[in-house]
Parts: C-alpha cells; sequence; structure tokens
C-alpha cells in the first residue's frame, strides 16, 4: 500500500509506534478510524460514537453506546474550587493556554486518575476527561464574555449542551440551532484523530513516562496551539479577513506565500503527508456551503477562499509541492457562521481530538510502550579543553 513506510527495529523507543487506529494514505487522500472511511462516519456516525470507535476499537452497539452516554453524564460535574482557577486568569487570556492549564488543573481534585495501570481504573479517568473537558472549553469562552461559569445540562445530548455552556445567557432558554448541532457533530468527528500529528506523538511521549492521562492531554493541548498545526484554523480567518480588508487580492497573498524572503506561508495550505487533497477538507468545504445557506449567512471570506484555493491550485509553486487545502482551510468558515469567535477555533479542534489522544495514549499504555526518546545526529564541537576565564 502506497504510504506505508517501515521503520528501522529500534524505532520502538524513539517516539515512532505501531498503531491500530488511524490510517492514512497520503497519495490517495485516504483517511480512515478503525478502518471505517472518514466519509461513512461523517456522514453516519455521531460523534459519540465515533469517540467510542477511536477509544475501544469497536463501533457500540445499543447498549454499550446508552452506558457510555450515561457515565459521561454522570461525571460531568466540574468541581467548583476550578471556577477559582479559570477565574484567576485575565477575561483577554487566550483560550487555549487557560485550556491547557486547567486540563492540568483538573489532577488536583481528581487524584485516583492520575496513574492508572488497570484497564478498569483507564476507563473511570477516561470518562472522567471526556466528561469535563468540554466543560473547561466552554468555560474558556464565557471567562472571555464575563459570563457566569454553568456546568452541563444533564438533559441535552453531548453538542447541545456543550453549545448552551459556550452561548447561553443567565436567565436566557437557550436551544442550539439543529444546523448547528448537526454541522458541530461532522466537524467533531472530522478533527477526532489522525494518526502521529504533532499534539498526539507529544500525548504518546508525555504519557509513555508515565505522567497520567490529564497530564498528557495538558500538554497535547498545548502543542495543538501552534500555528503551524491546529492554531492554523484561527490563522485561516485572520488571513482571510487581511485578503478582504486588503481589497480581495488573492494574487498578492499567493506571492507573498511563494516568497523565500517572507515567512508568510498561506494557511491552511500543506500537509506533512497529504500530498493530494486532505479528505476532511473536501467534506468541511462542501458543508461550509449547507450550513451557511442553512443559516442564511452570506459571508464575503468564503468566496475569497473558494478564489485563494482556485489561485493556489492553478500556481505551480503550489502544484509542484503539492500544496492543497488542509483541515483547517474551510472550518474557520463554519465555526464563524456558528457564532464561535475565532480564538475560540484551536479549542473546538481540540474538544474534537481529544478522542484521538485518549485512544492514542490508551494504546500506547496498554501496550506496555517504554519512554519514548527521541535520538539525534550530534553535529556539535568535538572534545576540547576547558578555558581559564582570562584565556577566552
Ligand atoms: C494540521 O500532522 C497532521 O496530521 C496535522 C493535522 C491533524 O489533523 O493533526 O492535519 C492538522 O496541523 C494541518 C496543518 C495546519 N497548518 C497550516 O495550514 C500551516 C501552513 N502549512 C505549512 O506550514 C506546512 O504546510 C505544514 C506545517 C502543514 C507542513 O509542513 P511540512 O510538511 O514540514 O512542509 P515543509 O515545511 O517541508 O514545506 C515543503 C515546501 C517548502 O518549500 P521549499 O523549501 O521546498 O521551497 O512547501 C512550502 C515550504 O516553504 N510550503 C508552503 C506551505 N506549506 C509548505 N509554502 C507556502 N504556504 C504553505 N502553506
Amino acid at each position: 500500500q502506497s504510504g506505508v513506510i517501515t521503520l528501522d527495529p529500534g524505532y520502538k523507543n524513539t517516539g515512532s509506534c505501531e498503531s491500530a487506529i488511524t490510517f492514512l494514505d497520503g497519495e490517495k487522500g485516504v483517511l480512515r478510524y478503525r478502518g471505517y472511511s472518514i466519509e461513512e462516519l461523517a456522514e453516519k456516525a455521531d460523534f459519540l460514537e465515533v469517540v467510542f470507535l477511536l477509544i475501544f476499537g469497536e463501533l457500540p452497539n445499543k447498549e454499550q453506546l446508552d452506558k457510555f452516554k450515561a457515565d459521561i453524564i454522570e461525571q460531568s460535574e466540574v468541581n467548583d474550587d476550578m471556577k477559582t482557577v479559570i477565574n484567576g486568569f485575565p477575561s483577554s487570556a487566550h483560550p487555549m493556554g487557560m485550556l491547557s492549564s486547567l486540563t492540568s488543573a483538573l489532577i488536583a481534585f481528581n487524584p485516583k486518575s492520575v496513574n492508572v495501570d488497570s484497564e478498569e481504573d483507564m476507563y473511570k479517568a477516561i470518562v472522567k476527561l471526556l466528561a469535563k473537558f468540554p466543560t473547561l472549553a466552554a468555560w474558556t469562552l464565557r471567562r472571555r464574555n464575563d459570563l457566569p461559569l454553568e456546568n452541563r445540562d444533564k438533559d441535552l445530548g453531548f453538542i447541545e449542551s456543550l453549545l448552551k455552556m459556550m452561548f447561553a445567557k443567565p436567565g436566557e432558554d437557550y436551544v442550539a440551532d439543529k444546523t448547528v448541532v448537526d454541522a458541530l457533530d461532522k466537524l467533531l468527528i472530522l478533527h477526532a484523530d489522525h494518526e502521529q500529528n504533532c499534539s498526539t506523538s507529544t500525548v504518546r511521549i508525555v504519557g509513555s513516562s508515565h505522567a497520567g492521562l490529564f497530564a498528557s492531554i495538558s500538554a497535547g493541548v498545548s502543542a495543538l496551539w501552534g500555528p503551524l498545526h491546529g492554531g492554523a484554523n484561527q490563522a485561516v480567518i485572520e488571513m482571510l479577513e487581511e485578503i478582504k480588508n486588503d481589497g480581495g487580492d488573492t494574487s498578492k497573498f499567493i506571492a507573498k506565500a511563494k516568497d523565500k524572503e517572507d515567512p508568510f506561508r498561506l494557511m491552511g495550505f500543506g500537509h506533512r503527508v497529504y500530498k493530494n487533497f486532505d479528505p476532511r477538507a473536501k467534506i468541511i468545504k462542501k458543508a461550509a456551503d449547507e450550513v451557511l445557506a442553512a443559516l442564511g449567512v452570506d459571508d464575503p471570506i468564503l468566496e475569497i477562499a473558494k478564489g485563494l484555493e482556485k489561485a493556489a491550485l492553478e500556481d505551480e509553486y503550489f502544484v509542484e509541492r503539492k500544496l492543497y487545502p488542509n483541515v483547517d482551510f474551510y472550518s474557520g468558515i463554519i465555526y464563524r457562521a456558528m457564532g464561535i469567535p475565532t480564538e475560540m477555533f484551536t479549542v473546538m479542534f481540540a474538544v474534537g481530538r481529544l478522542p484521538g489522544w485518549i485512544a492514542q495514549w490508551r494504546e500506547m499504555r496498554l501496550g506496555k510502550e517504554p519512554i519514548g526518546r527521541p535520538r539525534q545526529v550530534y553535529i556539535g564541537e568535538t572534545l576540547r579543553s576547558f578555558k581559564e576565564l582570562d584565556n577566552r
């Protein structure tokens, strides 16, 4: 199969790994979770079914899914003292910085979830995190808007309760728009795992020291924040806004992205693995048209995005380097249409990626993998003698 790589026998303790969770074929633009195509899952599954599939390896039957949902709801209360932690941040703090800190702070209130070895204890820690992480994510937005911090409404589904925690105003009878709920469910599925990307590798390598699930996920949130990784979805919108405010001339930005003297890169373009279209970008692009039409949102930056994509795909610099739109190129346009502020886009990515991180951490721990230790090629000085201060 193209895209299959061979690793030297010593790979096991370098941070690279064998995994049975997600398969990518970058040449063919193929993405599968536990053997199921992303196209089928995005179309037919709901997010919690995909969460169960990624973590435990099989699609749940009705009894398993109902129990999984009930276990998550039961654990959804976040300790009141966590409100003291988040209220210690200025309301201007970036949500990803708050989310990483809050995920780590959860350890203090769930000490039994720190270092777990049995599958049973892992399940408890996993359910706790799946239950509380969306609340913490929503709280980062409420902190920025100086809104009171509410826990999950246990009578609502996973997505509906997340949206209510993000947007409901005090005393308001908030009901999430079904178009938004369905679109967000699909977006979270599309972000749920992506084999050994930067943040997932971070989770696995931190977890390999047995630092515990919450600490490993907190590290993954920090890695995802970078604009070359999950932070790209925020950077794409900022770039499209700049193009719009500059009169909409995409050729100027294409030229800048090609200029080796200029550090500017076309955000949302390119990928380490996909040298063809990112299959997620195709699905999200189609969903952007559908969601904006359904919500009656006419966002000029959608047309700018399509114009930029067309111009880049006709430019030999991008064609030669096989630079196509990736998952981050269109996702922000949908989030924006949903009323999610730009600085929250990467938090939404983290909520989607959480099950993938957890699945990969669990696989690494159950596989009793050794502590990861990437190797280096030493290119520094050869042996030399110490020089006294007066002789330097
Ligand atoms: C995600 O790994 C994953 O799976 C990540 C992810 C996931 O689901 O976890 O898919 C999510 O992070 C998607 C990527 C989001 N990032 C961006 O959109 C930022 C913009 N993209 C680039 O920075 C870049 O394409 C990367 C970081 C995504 C990939 O970088 P690579 O594989 O290291 O590519 P490279 O830096 O070696 O570039 C190869 C060439 C270079 O030119 P030359 O030196 O050969 O002349 O392509 C050029 C680069 O300058 N290039 C770009 C470009 N991306 C690569 N030129 C302009 N614009 C770009 N976006």
